[in-house]
């Protein structure tokens, strides 16, 4: 395996919305390295969340790291350049919501922001034949895609594999992200598949003592976690 660094990448879906700043502000200064941004528009998926604007208003705040924009919307194009304007860093999207993938992702790279291609739990890996090489990651979907605190689907580590493998044949750094139900107690089967970048929401923004002790020992028991797969 050439695997990429290791990233924590909490999901601000399951923070609180009231005072959202200072929630990612406390996860990144617990060890969390990038900030992952779910955008939900009652379409592709039921559920709605956030835009541009939020996006936007973080950077705002001051947040640095990496913002990673994961659309769950449907059409893609229309809001790319919205949400690189706004401080996207990468911009992942579903292939079932674009007509054109492959004109998608030379429009997010086309913008200065990583492209990444997210596979739902039943998307089959052949929807990489054409355009592995030209991805920044790609982001296995381990639920469902629309809401946080769904189950893991274990059949996303056999995925994980497979899209390993292929990622490793093509020599080039590409990120491999999972997304849903990465807990604490699943990470490390979940990095010995091949998974490089971690999305964990309800993880993260609701592990016991949080809101007493902060963010610290969660992040620090997923990365001990990953770290003791990889050594
Ligand atoms: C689901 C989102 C996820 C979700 C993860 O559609 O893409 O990022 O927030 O939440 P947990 O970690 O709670 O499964
Ligand atoms: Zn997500």
């Amino acid at each position: 395996m050439s695997l990429q660094s290791t990233v924590i990448a909490p999901s601000i879906l399951s923070a609180n919305f009231a005072k959202l700043g200072e929630e990612v502000d406390n996860v990144l200064k617990a060890g969390a390295d990038w900030v992952h941004f779910d955008v939900m528009d009652n379409h592709y998926v039921p559920n709605l969340t956030i835009g541009p604007l939020v996006c936007e208003a973080l950077r705002k705040h001051g947040v640095t790291a990496p913002i990673d924009v994961h659309l769950m919307v449907d059409p893609v194009d229309r809001i790319v350049p919205d949400f690189a304007k706004a401080g996207a860093s990468t911009i992942s999207f579903h292939p079932e919501a674009s007509l054109h993938v492959h004109r998608t992702i030379q429009l997010i790279k086309s913008h200065g922001c990583g492209a990444g291609l997210v596979l739902n739990p039943a998307t089959p890996i052949e929807v990489l034949d054409w355009v592995l090489e030209d991805l920044d990651l790609v982001l296995l979907m381990s639920v469902n895609p629309g809401f946080g605190g769904q189950s893991f689907i274990p059949s996303a580590l056999d995925k994980l594999r497979r899209v390993r493998e292929r990622i490793d044949n093509s020599g080039r750094a590409i990120r491999l992200e999972i997304d849903g139900g990465v807990k604490a107690d699943n990470i490390a089967e979940i990095a010995a598949a091949g998974a490089d970048t971690f999305v964990a929401g309800s993880a993260i923004f609701n592990a016991p003592g949080a809101d007493q002790h902060g963010y610290g020992d969660i992040v620090r028991r997923m990365k001990d976690a990953v770290a003791a797969v990889r050594a």
